[in-house]
């Protein structure tokens, strides 16, 4: 079955309300057929929809299960079903190795992890209803290779891969397809508060192109900028001796042991 061009598409995107998600709702604005936007912040999402009737805000928080039903119940009144999921919202915290805090854990395991699977649970059953929909979900090129202070948020987003990895194999059947988004650095208010180098930094506006190009390409993997990626994903590939050497080299601990102890 051919895929709808995004103009016929009913989307619905998490985490639309800064960063990455509110340049992809900039630019599927006057793109797509409606677009529903997500996230907690509902005056955001007021003022990305001002003036353009096809735009919804549907504020909701994607670590509850009840909150995600309710805008699916929404969009099935007012469409019937639902074309492409694209799920965006995230957070990240970074670990203090030597006192590491089981509630910081499972707060950006609830976000980023559950919050996925909270969307697609809710919107399954729309989804279904197309005749040809997708899943996209915004994982990370962190997955590639194990980052010092990245145990909570690496994990996340490596839980978040595998999980749609398994859902494009189960989904196939049912012709949904289902694709995995790795960006590398992106200047957002997430990384904004980053106090370290981040190499190949691309504009949010950059990282919404390419998202969309590879989403009307429906590719399985999009990841971005290659450059980045790609040598990522070489050093994934090198042996574990490799690989701890240089994640090693990269942890503050190494440059401080003292601090691990403290
Ligand atoms: N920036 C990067 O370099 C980078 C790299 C790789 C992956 N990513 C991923 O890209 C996605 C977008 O991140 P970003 O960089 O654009 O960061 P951001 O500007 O902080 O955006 C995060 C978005 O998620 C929403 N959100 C957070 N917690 C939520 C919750 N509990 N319920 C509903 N919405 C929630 C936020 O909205 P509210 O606060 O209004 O709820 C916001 O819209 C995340 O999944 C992130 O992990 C980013």
């Amino acid at each position: 079955m051919k895929a709808l061009p995004l103009e016929q598409q009913v989307i619905w995107l998490t985490g639309a309300s800064t960063g990455i998600g509110e340049a992809l709702t900039q630019a599927l604005a006057g793109r797509c057929k409606r677009l529903y936007i997500s996230a907690r912040n509902e005056q955001k999402l007021q003022q990305l929809a001002a003036g353009q009737k096809h735009i919804i805000p549907c504020p909701a928080d994607v670590t509850s299960e009840q909150e995600l039903q309710t805008v699916a119940a929404r969009i099935e009144q007012e469409c019937g079903q639902l074309d492409m999921l694209i799920t965006n919202a995230g957070t990240c915290e970074y670990v203090d190795a030597g006192a590491p805090d089981p509630a910081m854990f499972r707060r950006v395991m609830d976000t980023n992890f559950m919050g996925t699977i909270n969307a697609i649970s809710a919107a399954l059953p729309l989804l279904k209803k197309s005749s040809r929909a997708m899943i996209a979900g915004v994982s990370s090129s962190v997955t590639a290779l194990a980052m010092p202070r990245a145990q909570a948020y690496g994990a996340s987003k490596a839980a978040v891969t595998h999980c749609l990895q398994s859902f494009a194999a189960d989904l196939h059947t049912h012709g949904i397809d289902v694709s995995v988004i790795s960006p590398g650095f992106v200047r957002t208010p997430l990384t904004d508060v980053n106090d370290f180098p981040m190499p190949f930094l691309i504009e949010a506006d950059e990282a919404a192109r390419t998202i969309i190009d590879g989403l009307e390409r429906r590719q399985r993997d999009i990841h971005f900028p290659k450059r980045f990626t790609l040598a990522l994903r070489l050093l994934g590939l090198l042996p574990e001796a490799l690989r701890f050497r240089i994640s090693r080299a990269m942890s503050r601990q190494n440059n401080n042991p003292r601090k691990l102890s403290s």
